[in-house]
């Protein structure tokens, strides 16, 4: 069967694979004028399997066109996650002085004679924008027999050494190697064995700057680890971000111990790393992940495709209270689907009498809150009479909260219904959410990027509505804008 796009369930503004299973965002490197975004994927079923790498390229990060499989499966292995880099000096000398891109990728397999997995890093190269692949006959470049995860590798370019940097999971820490020329690899130095959170094994890691608050001289770098499903804990597998320093050798936080921080208090965002070689006059980091979580990810309720990535986001630091945070909001070309849209201002809403906004299932919306005597308010999307997935805010444990108990079909995994929440303070009084709803997601941008969260559900068709509420006592809604969103395939 093709792909129509309609299917139920199938987003109309989130990347997903025309069918087949889908895990991981991998080789994600802008070049010449394109976003590349390949992940893990495996074409012969909905489910995890040998994996591949899909591949599909855009120019403004929302219209994707599929190519070919980038990688397959060979004789070392299965093709694990991974980065892609613009090789614009040839210094791996794949480009006969030219330029070309390379990918960076775990090749997984099995020890020889035995069924201990063993992961190895391998080279990828492309002299023809990506549309076909060779693999590097040394493969694989860089091995570490005793260790069994070993895996993810995120490559970039370090200015101030001169040489390449590899940042690459290993089961309960980070580990950082060096190369001049992507084929050779020295190990030099390892981080977080003993910090962060270790609830499930460590993969997918990045590693970048950003200046704090825009402000180029007070750089820090951001490091990202994933971290995978432990059914002792019902958040499932995350994602968890460091804030510190990079000597070209090493990460070192700021502070130690370094404190926990989540990327997204949602219970779908899970492997996300950023774009490579975005053009310094664009400056932006951009960051996609996986919405999925490995809890209940091979059991969704999608037929034909399972997974969708979160929309694209644009990373940055901020400062609040003295704490440095990293910001997400969602990247501004988002704006050219706003269709048809609504908007009102000072409004009421009193407890027990919702205020009906009309209703859609693809949809913008951002509405500023003054928190008030209400002990609960926010908005309901995707209602029904049977159906209500809430975002709400709570005043008196001033934490932000999303339940999707009743948001449609949960009964595919126990765990999937649920209400969680996280610290969110007032700025000024008020409370500013921006949310996405797609026809089988949320992601909830709270305070301009302070807190996210990003959620699936699997409403019913019909569940269209869109109200505000609140609970014992009432709420000022400064103002709410809805915009509906034109579906990315429509036109
Ligand atoms: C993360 C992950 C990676 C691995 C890939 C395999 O979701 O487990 O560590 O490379 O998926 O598909």
């Amino acid at each position: 069967t093709t792909a129509n796009y309609q299917e139920r369930f199938r987003p109309q503004l989130h990347f997903t694979p025309a069918k087949q299973w889908m895990n991981d965002p991998n080789g994600m490197v802008f070049y010449e004028g394109e976003y590349h975004l390949c992940y893990q994927y495996h074409p012969e079923s909905t489910v995890w399997g040998p994996m591949h790498w899909g591949h599909a390229v855009s120019r403004d990060l929302i219209h994707w066109e599929h190519l070919p499989i980038a990688l397959e499966p060979d004789q070392h292995g299965t093709i694990f996650s991974g980065s892609i880099v613009a090789d614009e000096c040839d210094t791996s000398g794949f480009f006969g002085g030219g330029s070309g891109l390379v990918a960076i990728f775990t090749h997984h397999d099995t020890m020889p004679g035995t069924e201990i997995a063993r992961q190895r890093q391998s080279l990828a190269y492309s002299v023809d924008r990506g549309r076909t692949w060779l693999k590097y006959a040394n493969n694989p470049v860089l091995a570490e027999e005793h260790l069994t995860d070993f895996r993810d590798p995120k490559v970039f370019w370090y200015e101030d050494g001169h040489n390449w940097v590899m940042v690459i999971a290993a089961g309960d820490h980070i580990r950082f190697y060096t190369s001049p020329n992507l084929k050779e690899w020295e190990y030099s130095g390892e981080f977080g064995a003993d910090q962060g959170s270790h609830t499930g094994v460590w993969e997918c890691p990045d590693l970048f700057p950003l200046p704090v608050d825009g402000m180029a001289s007070t750089q820090k770098w951001v490091l990202i680890v994933s971290i995978g499903d432990d059914a002792k804990y019902a958040e499932g597998s995350r994602t968890q971000y460091f804030i510190g320093h990079f000597d070209g050798y090493t990460f070192v936080a700021g502070e130690t111990p370094a404190p926990i921080r989540w990327l997204d208090h949602g219970r779908d965002n899970y492997a996300g790393v950023t774009w490579s070689d975005v053009p310094e006059h664009d400056g932006r980091r951009l960051f996609i992940g996986w919405m999925s979580n490995w809890k209940y990810a091979l059991v969704t309720p999608t037929s034909q495709w399972r997974s969708a990535m979160t929309l694209p986001r644009e990373l940055s630091l901020g400062m609040d209270a003295g704490e440095i945070y990293l910001r997400q909001i969602p990247v501004k070309e988002l704006c050219v689907q706003r269709g048809r849209s609504k908007c009102f201002a000072s409004l009421v809403v009193s407890s027990g009498q919702e205020q009906d906004l009309g209703e859609g299932d693809l949809l913008e919306i951002i509405a500023e809150f003054e928190v008030g005597d209400a002990l609960e308010f926010g908005l309901k999307v995707r209602t029904s009479d049977k159906e209500e997935t809430i975002i709400g805010y709570d005043s008196s444990q001033h934490r932000l909260f999303i339940d999707r108990t009743k948001s449609g079909m949960t009964d595919f995994h126990d765990e999937f219904a649920c209400k969680h929440s996280a610290l969110l303070s007032p700025i000024h009084g008020m409370i500013k959410l921006h949310i996405f709803v797609d026809w089988s997601s949320i992601e909830v941008f709270a305070n301009d990027g302070r807190l996210v969260m990003t959620d699936l559900i699997f409403p019913e068709p019909s569940s269209r509505g869109l109200k505000l509420f609140a609970k014992e006592g009432s709420v000022k809604v400064k103002s709410v804008a809805v915009y509906e969103l034109d579906s990315i395939y429509a036109g």
